[in-house]
């Protein structure tokens, strides 16, 4: 990546006070239960978003997108949702953090944008994380991953869980986190995955109803929450229900439509599948954990329905191979990439067969990306 710092002064003929990178993240396991209070395990990845930041003394911001070619200013006052969606990661933050002076800022990236490896969070995370250096406003990594949640909310329009913009502020180098969604609380865990590799397969894809799509779920959840809630008022959430709630008050036997049926069985299975998964991360059983990775593939797809062709192939395509010890799509999902444990002495191999089985099936180039783990976001040289 070229320095951020040079494109700053190229574009506004001053050096900036600071720069700062913020990473993407992966998730291992636990997908749509963070806005339901569930845990999650991401990481923070080896692809980021860089930005470059300096104060201007009146109170407009000059904002450049360097891959993108764009450039955008706006008066900071009165701030309002944006026409283009770069913009609104910006300004969602600065509208959070009530930021009255102006600034200069430059960004740039390597994080596949639409790939589901939080492109969009990284970029606000970074802005805010430069906002309260330049600034000394002192708020927590944790203050910051909640107001990037709710500059996502306010200006994005998409009710996003916590864990994207968590994992891509507090990651650290070759750990996955484990974050409780109810209490945010959280454990570091190291990675050793010995003679594996993540790897990731990015569709390439991404259909128009994600966010729509995404937002209905969220919808079904709190449906079922308030049906069970009938029964069992102490039931806040689906972390606080059990499988025989579930069942109870909308299994088939009962009026409930059996969508939400399906929605909340899958999501009261993952919070259970991601707390079993963390004594087989602390026991080193990587492949128990693999198997737990195709169990939340198939909720996701099946039942939660929130998988495409694109993605149920590529976890098909490597579902029986000895060397892959587990898959599943992974974020929000309706395309962008699986994440896949592979035997590194098989890498060249297995990413080959898939590669070219999936240009037969669906006319796509697979793009692949083996991922080191990093840490989170912070300031650079
Ligand atoms: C997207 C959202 C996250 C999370 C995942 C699904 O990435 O931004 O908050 O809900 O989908 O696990």
């Amino acid at each position: 990546m070229s320095d951020i710092r040079t494109h700053f002064f190229t574009q506004f003929n001053y050096t900036p006070s600071l720069a700062v990178q913020s990473p993407g993240r992966i998730n291992l396991i636990g997908e749509h239960t963070d806005y339901n209070q569930g845990f999650v395990m991401p990481a923070a990845i080896d692809k980021s978003v860089q930005v470059a930041i300096g104060k201007r003394t009146d109170g407009t911001i000059h904002m450049a997108a360097m891959d993108l070619n764009e450039t955008a200013v706006l008066s900071i006052e009165n701030l309002k949702p944006h026409a283009t969606q770069w913009v609104n990661y910006i300004i969602g933050v600065v509208h959070q953090a009530s930021i009255t002076q102006g600034f200069d800022i430059c960004l740039q990236g390597n994080i596949p944008i639409g790939a589901g490896l939080s492109s969009s969070a990284a970029v606000a995370c970074a802005v805010l994380f430069a906002l309260n250096e330049l600034y000394a406003l002192q708020y927590t990594k944790m203050e910051m991953a909640l107001m990037v949640q709710k500059a996502e909310h306010d200006f994005a329009g998409v009710q996003c869980g916590l864990m994207d913009m968590f994992a891509s502020l507090h990651g650290q180098k070759n750990k996955v986190i484990l974050l409780d969604c109810a209490t945010h609380t959280y454990q570091y865990y190291p990675l050793h995955l010995t003679d594996y590799s993540i790897v990731l397969f990015d569709t390439q894809i991404k259909h128009a109803l994600a966010s729509s799509e995404y937002n209905t779920r969220r919808l079904e959840c709190e449906q079922g929450v308030q049906v069970i809630q009938k029964m069992y008022p102490q039931v806040q959430s689906l972390r606080d229900a059990t499988m025989e709630q579930v069942e109870t008050c909308l299994g088939p036997s009962t009026a409930t439509p059996p969508k939400i049926y399906q929605r909340c069985s899958y999501v009261v299975s993952e919070i259970l599948r991601v707390q079993e998964a963390v004594i087989d991360l602390e026991t080193g059983n990587i492949p128990a954990f693999g198997k737990k990775m195709y169990a939340t593939h198939e909720g996701l797809s099946t039942q939660y329905e929130v998988s495409c062709p694109e993605l149920d192939f590529l976890v098909d395509a490597v579902r029986l191979n000895e060397n892959v010890i587990g898959a599943r799509m992974m974020g929000g999902g309706f395309g962008g990439c699986t994440i896949n444990i592979i035997k590194k002495s098989a890498l060249a191999t297995v990413t080959k067969q898939v590669a070219a089985s999936y240009a037969q099936q669906t006319n796509k180039v697979l793009a692949v990306y083996i991922i080191s783990i990093e840490a989170g976001t912070h300031v650079i040289k």
